[in-house]
């Protein structure tokens, strides 16, 4: 299980490895005549048998949503790429898409294919300039080299990829605002039904699917489903990038079948940072319920990490030692969801900031544990009043970390009260109300 399976990473370590030939020289684009030598349901099937679950975070079965398209519908179909990559931690789409553009590329035919849409979109986080450059120079290559464009390898297919720069929120990574953002307007999440399935992009059949999931398809169509299934577990099948980053001896991007734990993943990247000890670590972003030492050796697929109340999410493995408050890092990503919030329900809208003013005050000190007492109780409750009465998951990724945290950590929040701030010495945070940390 400690065995590396890089499939997505194959070409990142090539000398410029982002560029046609070598992604030719490596059989890049072969999958292409494999798929136009099937029907496009029976490509539907081989991801199906595959057992591929959307890397976006969710899991859903690629395939059964691409079967989700009413193909008697007269309108065209539109496959749309979320390539937004934004949530903190996340770091394996913008990666991916640096070190493998055309991986990607030669996923968006064959899916496009299989779902009978001839306009596909990449709609790309707009910060990242770098990363929207290189895969519009993909798609360039692509075009000149026939593998997009009209009547792509002889096969009487047609399809044509815009690059899209999204205009930097957070919001438009969740499918609907992105849609919405797409078409020009304001991204804020859209009531469903009508799922995109029936009425997206321009009220047409629409599949959206993470980078991750569709530069997954080439490997599939051209190893078969039986080998990406070989992988992983019983219900998460195939591989997957694993992104530690934080305290550990080598971050980065570690990719391996679904299943593999912390501790495994520990041991490839060279551990915790010498001298230090895990003290929490998120599994899949920072909307993910906070893990600890205790869960190293949970599996990380969609079954193990849901089993001890968190969620796979991302697979960003963000990990902190004992010199991190918790508090603190609570405190970082729920300004984020606070700044990030679009307004549009009042639960999240109100609701993330007011749990900012109360982690504010137990980090910064202005309470006293007379008067504080209660305040973790109330950021509990508050998280509650989100929890599920928000219009869309950002409300409920925002309330993770909070009532993980207080959940594993609650005495270290009785300490901000008692100590009447954070208890770290801020010069030395191994100094934690006035007793060294020992790691
Ligand atoms: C606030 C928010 C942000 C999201 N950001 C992303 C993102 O950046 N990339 C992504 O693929 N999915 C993101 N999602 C999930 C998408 O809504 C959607 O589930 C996903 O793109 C489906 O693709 P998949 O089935 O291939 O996983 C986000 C969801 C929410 C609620
Ligand atoms: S939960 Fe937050 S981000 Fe989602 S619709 Fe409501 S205000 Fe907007």
């Amino acid at each position: 299980m400690t065995q590396l399976t890089p499939v997505l990473t194959d070409m990142w370590d090539v000398e410029q490895g982002w560029k046609l030939k070598p992604y030719e020289a490596k059989g890049g684009y072969a999958a292409l005549d494999v798929a136009f030598g099937m029907a496009p349901d029976d490509v539907i099937g081989a991801v199906k048998d595959s057992g591929l679950r959307g890397r976006g975070g969710a899991g859903f079965p690629t395939g059964m949503k691409w079967s989700f398209i009413p193909q008697d519908n007269p309108k065209p179909k539109y496959l749309v790429v979320n390539a937004d990559e934004s949530e903190p931690g996340t770091c394996k789409d913008i990666p991916l898409m640096m070190g493998n553009p055309h991986v990607l590329v030669e996923g968006v035919i064959i899916s496009s294919y299989a779902i009978r849409a001839n306009k596909a979109f990449i709609y790309i986080r707009g910060e990242v300039l770098h990363v929207i450059r290189r895969v519009q120079a993909a798609v360039d290559e692509a075009y000149a080299a026939g593998h997009l464009g009209k009547d792509i390898h002889g096969s009487g297919y047609d399809l044509d990829v815009v690059v899209h720069a999204g205009a930097g929120a957070y919001i438009c990574g969740e499918e609907t605002a992105l849609l919405e953002g797409l078409e020009g307007r304001r991204g804020q999440p859209r009531l469903r039904p009508p799922f995109p399935a029936v009425a997206g992009l321009y009220a047409s059949p629409t599949v959206i699917n993470n980078v991750e999931s569709v530069a997954s398809v080439p490997a599939i169509v051209k190893n078969g489903a039986a080998w990406f299934a070989s992988m992983g577990t019983e219900k998460s099948k195939g591989h997957g990038i694993f992104s530690l980053s934080g305290h550990v001896t080598r971050p980065g991007q570690y990719e391996a079948p679904l299943g593999i734990t912390l501790r495994e993943l520990l041991d490839l990247a060279g551990g915790i940072r010498e001298g230090h000890r895990l003290k929490f670590w998120t599994p899949g972003g920072s909307s993910t319920p906070l893990l600890t030492a205790e869960h190293l050796d949970i599996p990380l697929d969609f079954e193990g990490v849901g089993s001890v109340g968190s969620m796979l999410g991302t697979r960003a493995l963000q990990i902190f030692d004992e010199t991190v408050c918790v508090v603190r890092a609570v405190l970082r990503w729920t300004e984020f969801y606070k700044h990030e919030s679009c307004g549009k329900c009042t639960p999240c809208r109100e609701g993330t900031w007011w749990l900012v003013q109360a982690l504010d005050r137990l980090e910064n000190g202005s309470i006293d544990e007379q008067g504080g007492a209660e305040l973790v109780d109330q950021l509990l409750d508050q998280c509650d009043n989100i929890l599920g009465r928000s219009f869309c998951a950002l409300g409920d990724g925002a309330t993770s970390p909070i009532s993980s945290s207080v959940m594993y950590f609650r005495d270290e929040y009785l300490a901000h009260l008692r100590h009447g701030g954070c208890p770290f010495d801020p010069a030395r945070s191994t100094v934690w109300a006035g007793q060294e940390v020992t790691a």
